[in-house]
């Protein structure tokens, strides 16, 4: 699965990425208000990876909920897992249908893969519904959070839409400043101390990548988005043997959006106040529900 995943394999999708941008731009601008997460910050990262796990179009949708369900912190533990139990349904039904006769896409390739290292149907239909997720929530909201961030400092978006190449240091930037996945779960497997408090063996830890991020003994003026800044070692991606494995393309998915968004919609602003919109209250992933914006 890493294979997948390293740079230069996902460098080859940037021209499947760009056509898939600027299809969603093309129809929002069709529009002069739209609601951003579900017209562009949702389908984008929806699209590219029910491709990748040769979804077929018309179930896009169904799999979007049932992935949202997936992770939701109102839904009943019996609902979470009813909706866990229906995608990995879904993805042993792709994974089957994969192992019997390939297609030319990622799973297919997973499917042969697999065979070769004794991998069963079964951990690889709960491997793509954790790829299915993961890519999905993550990516969704860092794109909807950050165009967000970027439009309420106004400043920072018109120096991105005159200079388009800063993109790629604007979205590690956003990657720091919201670090839309909050929180790493451990379980301690020793005793230990840390800053004076003490964490049994056994103990559950939350990790808060949201301040490790807005550290100022690593970050000057942490508590500003600055898309100039050097680049430094944020924890967006998390750290270690569990670094998430879709973080090159979630840049790649992020750097396409803003660059196209920032020279197609210089003028757009958003269409509600800051106080009027809808925010995620699960800690897991920060975001907001809805994005009006005014695109002209
Ligand atoms: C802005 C977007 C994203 C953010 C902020 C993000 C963040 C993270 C973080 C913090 C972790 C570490 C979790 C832990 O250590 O407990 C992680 C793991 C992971 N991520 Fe992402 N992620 C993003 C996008 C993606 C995408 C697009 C994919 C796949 C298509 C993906 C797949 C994964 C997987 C499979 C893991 C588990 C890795 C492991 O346990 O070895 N992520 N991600």
């Amino acid at each position: 699965m890493a294979n997948e995943f390293r740079g230069r394999a996902v460098a080859d999708l940037e021209p499947e990425i760009a056509e898939i941008v600027r299809d969603l731009g093309g129809k929002m601008a069709q529009s002069e208000e739209v609601e951003f997460m579900s017209a562009f910050a949702l389908p984008l990262p929806s699209t590219v990876i029910c491709r990748l796990l040769a979804v077929p179009d018309g179930d896009h949708i169904a799999l979007q909920e049932m992935g949202a369900r997936t992770l939701s912190a109102t839904a009943s533990d019996a609902e979470v897992d009813a909706a866990v139990e229906e995608l990995g349904d879904y993805m042993r039904g792709i994974v089957a249908r994969e192992l019997a006769q390939p297609s030319d896409s990622m799973v297919g390739r997973l499917a042969r893969s697999s065979k070769e290292y004794g991998i069963s149907g079964e951990t690889l239909a709960d491997l793509c519904r954790l790829l299915l997720v993961a890519g999905h929530v993550t990516t969704v909201n860092a794109i909807g959070i950050g165009l967000y961030s970027l439009l309420r400092q106004r400043q920072q978006w018109q120096l991105l839409s005159a200079e388009p190449s800063r993109v790629g240091r604007a979205v590690d930037e956003l990657l720091r400043f919201l670090t839309v996945a909050q929180t790493l779960s451990r379980v301690a497997t020793q005793d230990l101390e840390i800053a004076g408090v003490r964490i049994k063996e056994g103990d559950g830890v939350m990790v808060l990548l949201t301040v490790a991020n807005r550290d100022e003994r690593v970050f000057d003026r942490p508590n500003v988005l600055d898309i100039s800044r050097p680049r430094g070692s944020h924890l967006a991606f998390g750290y270690g043997p569990h670094l998430c494995l879709g973080a090159a393309l979630a840049r790649l998915e992020m750097k396409e959006a803003f660059r196209y968004l920032s020279q197609e919609f210089p003028d757009v602003s958003l269409a509600a106040d800051g106080d009027e919109l809808n925010y995620r209250t699960n800690v897991l992933i920060y975001g907001v529900h809805e994005l009006p914006l005014r695109l002209r």
